[in-house]
């Protein structure tokens, strides 16, 4: 937790955003994982987290916005709670390290809240993405539960939007512990890729290395030689040499904040030509996105340089042709990155993304595309001093695209598709990195992963002597 000051500024900056009514912010509660007491490690929401701090399930929090009271209903432990988890500070103990002297047990919500309504006082509240907090707020606000997206406020929406993209100098600070535990995770990760390994026994170690350092990692891992899938959770394969391996992976902070990075290393620790090839266009377009990062642009800017980046390394590799920027206008390159050049990030990897993507990526200055590719970006407006965000392009062969483009003949003009077919059994390189905006310019944060091609066959020639898990796979 950090200094109540932080928690008390946050609440008080949402005051000056929001004049009137109750913002209600329901904590998580432990979900089950598969019966009743077997529960997930226990997450807090993001957003009460960064309004009240308090890591414990059950809590709500309150900021009425009419009387400038803030308020904690939650329950304090009893003796039964006490045999299983041991002593407890009372809940106003813990209200008061994040500034806040209002509690109530937590049975007074519902009178509290039906009070505030029935004297007109609008009940503000957040899209929820959990089962049990739709069920509270549905039974709360006595609102029917597929009513609620619909009545979630658009203004504590913004506000909040508003707040949370511009990070704190602790908050960036924690970030930055979270990529230095990522460090050790990728690092590992490119030790460990050596042909004959199965692909979780990797994944396996380097969630490891995050529950050690930090926390959870910040989203499900990403590990395989099948790098073509973008999102790919199976670890079943066995690294073959000749192979890319895609690492996409970060840890969560003991305060919940997150990193997001990704390497692509050849199996075995040596890139052939090709892997060299492919492996510096995405590099090239990494750092091409990073360099033009600085307050004004906006990220869609950002996110067709690094298109035309790729297009234009295409095309010296001989893999597409044609003028780059018509190739970019008729999204031919989407056959190669058919993703967005990245998202912000904070607690949530994807930050805030449950609030609704175009009201954290985009405003009224920058809508969202709809076509295919270009509608995957996930961040496309105006940059800010402040904001944390990833750049993560890529290039993949992704076998049923490529099919589907040739059939559909549209590209011919952009894409040599024979060159391509060569290339079916290749994978996918995509390499992420996590960037602050400052007030002139950009920091990549962090301690800096291994990257360029001479740096990753540097690493991997290191020995990894500390681990062996042969026999348990
Ligand atoms: N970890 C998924 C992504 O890079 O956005
Ligand atoms: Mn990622
Ligand atoms: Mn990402």
């Amino acid at each position: 937790m950090f200094n109540k000051e932080i928690y008390i500024t946050r609440r008080k900056k949402l005051r000056n955003e929001i004049t009137s009514g109750i913002g209600l912010f329901l904590g998580n509660v432990d979900a089950a994982f598969n019966y009743p007491a077997n529960t997930y490690s226990f997450r807090q929401d993001s957003h009460f987290l960064y309004f009240f701090g308090l890591n414990h399930p059950g809590f709500a929090g309150v900021i009425n916005f009419d009387n400038n009271t803030d308020m904690i209903f939650a329950n304090d432990v009893d003796i039964e709670d006490i045999i299983w988890m041991g002593n407890q500070p009372t809940v106003k103990d813990m209200a008061s390290k994040v500034g806040i002297e209002h509690t109530a047990p937590y049975r007074e919500l519902a009178s509290y809240l039906h009070s505030a309504i029935s004297q007109g006082q609008k009940i503000h509240f957040l899209p929820a993405y959990r089962g049990e907090t739709m069920i509270e707020l549905s039974k709360l606000l006595n609102l029917n539960i597929d009513k609620l997206k619909g009545e979630a406020s658009v203004e504590l929406i913004k506000a909040v939007v508003k707040l949370k993209e511009i990070k704190e100098e602790v908050e960036i600070a924690e970030i930055e512990k979270a990529i230095d535990i990522a460090y050790l995770m990728h690092t590992t990760s490119m030790k460990m890729a050596k042909p004959g390994m199965v692909e979780q026994e990797i994944a396996g170690t380097i969630e490891g290395i995050s529950l050690a350092l930090g926390g959870p990692v910040s989203f499900p891992i990403i590990l395989s030689q099948d790098g073509q899938t973008l999102h790919n959770h199976d670890h079943s394969k066995v690294l073959k040499e000749g192979r890319m391996m895609v690492t996409d992976a970060g840890a969560e902070t003991q305060e919940n904040y997150c990193s997001d990075i990704t390497r692509t290393v050849p199996v075995g620790g040596k890139f052939n030509k090709r892997q060299a090839g492919i492996y510096q266009v995405v590099l090239d377009a990494n750092m091409a996105a990073i360099a033009a990062i600085k307050p004004g642009i906006k990220y869609r800017e950002v996110h067709f340089l690094a298109c035309r980046t790729i297009v234009d390394g295409l095309k010296e590799l001989g893999l597409m042709k044609g003028d780059t920027q018509a190739a970019i206008d008729a999204r031919a390159h989407t056959l190669f990155m058919p993703h967005g050049l990245g998202h912000m990030m904070g607690m949530d990897v994807h930050d805030m993304e449950g609030l609704g993507e175009n009201y954290v990526g985009y405003d009224v200055h920058t809508k969202r595309a709809t076509e295919f590719g270009n509608a995957y970006l996930r961040l496309g407006k105006e940059l800010k001093p402040g904001m944390v965000l990833t750049v993560e392009p890529g290039i993949y062969f992704i076998p049923a695209l490529i099919d589907q483009y040739r059939k559909e003949g549209t590209f011919d003009e952009f894409i040599n598709f024979d060159l391509a077919e060569t290339y079916k059994d290749f994978g996918g390189i995509r390499i992420e990195d996590d960037v602050l905006v400052t007030e002139n310019s950009h920091r990549v944060l962090g301690k800096p992963i291994p990257k360029t091609i001479a740096e990753i066959e540097r690493t991997m020639a290191e020995l990894r002597e500390w681990i062996k898990w042969e026999g348990f796979i």
